[in-house]
């Protein structure tokens, strides 16, 4: 299959509502983004307290753009924050966010069959012409589908932005052998559209960047556990020592969530290395990463990890 076509199939229908799951770090963060870029955004969740959860992380974040590009007019400030909001509803009906929208994207909870059951639920009640895209980080985007209707596969993808949403420019789009190619390019049109740089992945595990990342933040908590070195001297060294920006691995592990990179692991483990896929000596368990999120230390979102952290 070739990445690279120059000139995909035309949008079948452009993308105007856009509905998330999930008002957490990612699904706030992908719905702050759209709603800023002029979509109609609902989002939803499973209580009214993740949902504020959910505005707070908008609302934090709106702010300290606002006070960015007007430093000294608080009216001028609260106006962009209240333009964003204008664009974006939450909910926590399922069935009600999703009943006009183009586009519904799952930022839940990085497990298979709670995804996999959400989608299911979702297929009876969405508009037939509707995406469905996940933000996975590692899940296969074909078997999160699998659920669906075979219509509905047809219009399944992967669309996987980066944390923090506002400040990172890239989004993978996923396509599996089902996803129809205008699929694919409405979806590269939205990031477009979002002011975000799309790359184009198969469906294979961690796609690009985490086929990458994981097992390199994985072995930094390793060293840590071995005793080999501080977290913080690990990121000083890597930061200072490889000359990438944010190549700190513990930094970035935190702000992943540790909980999240446990799932990532945990799931590949079970699916992607009798497949062959994947190595298990790279996502073999670590003891200090199962114990901290245990104790509910997730990093930046419980403000503790390997080292605190807000
Ligand atoms: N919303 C809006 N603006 C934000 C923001 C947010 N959440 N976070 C930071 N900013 C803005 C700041 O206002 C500032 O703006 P200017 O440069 O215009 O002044 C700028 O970003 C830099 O912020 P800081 O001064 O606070 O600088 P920082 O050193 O803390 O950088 C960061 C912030 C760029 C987000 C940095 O912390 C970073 O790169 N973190 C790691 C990000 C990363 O690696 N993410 C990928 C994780 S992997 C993943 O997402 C995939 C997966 O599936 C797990
Ligand atoms: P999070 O824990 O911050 O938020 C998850 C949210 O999903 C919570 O608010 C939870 O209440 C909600 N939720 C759980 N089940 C639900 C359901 N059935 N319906 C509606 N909402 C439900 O997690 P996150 O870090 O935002 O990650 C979300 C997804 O994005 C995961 O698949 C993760 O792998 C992926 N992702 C995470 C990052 C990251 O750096 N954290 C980056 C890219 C992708």
């Amino acid at each position: 299959r070739a990445l690279h076509a120059s000139s995909p199939a035309p949008s079948a229908r452009p993308i105007e509502q856009v509905t998330i799951f999930g008002a957490g770090l990612m699904g706030a963060g992908i719905a702050q983004v759209a709603a800023a870029s002029g979509l109609k955004v609902t989002m939803t969740d499973v209580s009214d307290g993740a949902l504020e959860n959910g505005r707070n992380i908008i609302t934090k974040s709106l702010t300290r753009i606002a006070r960015k590009k007007s430093p000294d007019d608080a009216a001028a400030q609260r106006s962009f924050v209240d333009s964003v909001f204008a664009n974006l509803s939450t909910t926590t009906s399922a069935p009600d966010a999703v009943s006009s929208a183009d586009l519904v994207i799952e930022a839940i909870v990085e497990h298979l069959g709670t995804k996999q059951e959400l989608f299911r639920r979702l297929d009876d009640v969405a508009p037939k012409e509707a995406i469905f895209a996940s933000n996975t980080s590692s899940l296969s985007i074909k078997r999160i589908g699998e659920t669906c209707s075979d219509a509905r596969r047809k219009r399944f993808a992967g669309f996987h932005a980066f944390n923090p949403v506002p400040q990172m420019k890239l989004v993978e789009v996923i396509s599996t052998d089902q996803t129809l190619p205008e699929v694919t390019t409405a979806l590269l049109d939205l990031c477009k559209r979002m002011k975000k740089v799309p790359v184009q992945c198969s469906d294979t595990p961690g796609f690009i960047v985490n086929r990458l990342l994981v097992p390199y933040l994985l072995e930094a908590i390793r060293m840590v556990e071995r005793g080999e070195a501080t977290p913080e001297d690990i990121d000083t060294a890597m930061k200072l020592g490889a000359g990438v920006p944010m190549a700190d691995p513990i930094h970035v592990a935190q702000f992943v969530g540790l909980d999240t990179l446990s799932h990532i692991a945990s799931g590949w483990r079970a699916e992607r290395v009798s497949t062959g896929e994947i190595d298990a000596k790279q996502v073999e368990e670590v003891a200090l990463l199962e114990k901290l999120v245990g104790e509910g230390h997730k990093g930046r979102k419980s403000g503790k990890g390997l080292f605190d952290c807000e």
